[in-house]
């Protein structure tokens, strides 16, 4: 029997812990957790509690490490030193995976050891392995969806119940979804980091973190829920990622949605994401996105993986796609602002709609994603609402067929 180390014992380490007492797991079993405090009460036997990470990554009769702490750069720390120990490796920290995944992908082909991280993106959801194995011979032409249960949850309240941005927040911290500081999942970057470890798997391409854009909730103001109420639409915070013609690009916005749009059925912290591929079509998945017992069952999963030594296949390394030229990029958003000056900012390529009172302006048109991830700073820094409308186009490309009809099944 495999012998395990985990580190980290909060709301993931402690579900994983419960899991695999309840299903009887037989082919590995918890030699040791490491956690930080010693202070705290535990559910587990205190004779099996450690309070150095080092102390199981250099235990010579732990196989596997499983972590699962809230520090992105020790979790780096202890993601290296396991791998280059020899040690099959499993986390859940998404902002570590994606900040590193190059380095860490190339370490573990080195050290000839497993690394695997399906909880990290959309808790539950198999989504990792569904595009690494399934779809590993498949050409993705897209990956939209909802990864981010937070920023879900605030957007669920406001349009159902009716709550202003501020009370659904302060709901969602109390009921223990959203941090303290809240940025990293109202501001567009947990579902950032998940795109990019997705853009692998499905275009075999490495995406560094400040090379796609995110917006967030945090700056939609009444006026833009009540003009999406309006045309009946919902208000998403979408991570989407598209390839046309071999070339890729992606970007994190707040998205309108249609019903017809799978993505408008999905409420509160649930998570969905819709697959469309070059020849089986589009699909959905749905399911938690976070939780103790969704992500420990992710975790679980990706433990069987490691014992039977199976790991990534990352098939589409081989041939990956290109990235393609940010100024080539038009998406059309809709925009509104108070101060006039921010029009010119924006550089709208051309606009299809537009509202200008002595107070706000209101326009939709197309920008160039390299205009909008110039301008990003300042637009974020004057609470300019961008929310995308679905519409994209990749200038000097032929348009494919396939892209169109998705634009067309989606209107
Ligand atoms: N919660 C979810 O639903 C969810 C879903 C998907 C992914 N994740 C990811 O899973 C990871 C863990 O999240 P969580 O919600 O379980 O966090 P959490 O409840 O805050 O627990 C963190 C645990 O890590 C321990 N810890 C922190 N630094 C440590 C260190 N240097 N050495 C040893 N132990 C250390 C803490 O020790 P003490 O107990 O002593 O404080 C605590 O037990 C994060 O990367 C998160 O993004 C979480």
């Amino acid at each position: 029997m495999k012998k395990i180390g985990l580190i980290g014992f909060g709301c993931v380490g402690q579900g994983l812990y419960l899991l695999l007492n309840s299903t009887g797991y037989e082919k590995a079993q918890i030699k040791s957790i490491a956690v930080k405090s010693k202070d705290k009460p535990r559910i587990a036997p205190n004779e099996i509690l450690r309070y150095s990470a080092d102390e199981l990554i250099d235990d010579p009769e732990i196989d596997i490490i499983i972590e699962a702490i809230d520090d992105a750069d020790a979790a780096f720390d202890i993601a290296r030193k396991t791998i280059v120990a020899g040690k099959d490796f499993i986390t859940a920290n998404k902002k570590m995976v994606a900040t590193h995944l190059e380095e860490l992908t190339a370490l573990a082909q080195l050290n000839n050891v497993v690394f695997r991280y399906e909880s990290a993106v959309c808790g539950a959801i198999p989504i990792v392995q569904t595009i690494d194995n399934y779809f590993a011979y498949e050409p993705i032409l897209s990956l939209r969806g909802i990864f981010n249960g937070t920023s879900n949850y605030i957007l669920s309240k406001i349009f159902n119940e009716k709550l202003e941005y501020r009370v659904a927040l302060k709901q969602a911290q109390d009921l223990g979804f959203a941090e303290t500081d809240p940025t990293a999942d109202v501001g567009g970057y947990d579902p950032k980091y998940k795109l990019i470890i997705l853009a692998l798997h499905a275009f075999g391409v490495y995406l560094a973190n400040e090379d796609v854009l995110n917006f967030g909730i945090d700056s939609l103001n009444k006026e833009d829920i009540d003009f999406a109420r309006e045309r009946n639409l919902k208000i998403k915070l979408v991570p989407s990622i598209y390839q046309i013609d071999g070339k890729v690009f992606g970007y994190v916005l707040p998205e309108f949605v249609s019903e017809k749009d799978n993505l408008y059925q999905v409420e509160n912290e649930f998570n969905g994401v819709n697959i469309e591929a070059g020849f089986a079509g589009a699909q959905f998945l749905y399911g938690r996105g976070a939780g103790s017992f969704p992500t420990a069952s992710a975790v679980a999963s990706d433990l069987d993986h490691v014992v039977n030594k199976r790991g990534y296949f990352y098939q589409k390394k081989i041939k990956p796609s290109t990235v393609a030229d940010d100024a080539n990029i038009l998406i059309e958003v809709y925009t509104r602002f108070t101060n006039e000056a921010i029009q010119k900012v924006l550089a709208f390529e051309n606009v299809t709609e537009g509202l200008f009172t002595e107070d706000f302006r209101q326009l939709t048109g197309y920008i160039s994603l390299k205009q909008l991830k110039n301008v990003a700073h300042i637009l974020k820094r004057e609470k300019v609402s961008i929310i995308a409308t679905g519409r994209r186009k990749l200038i000097g490309q032929k348009t494919t067929e396939k892209i169109l009809e998705q634009e067309k099944r989606r209107a």
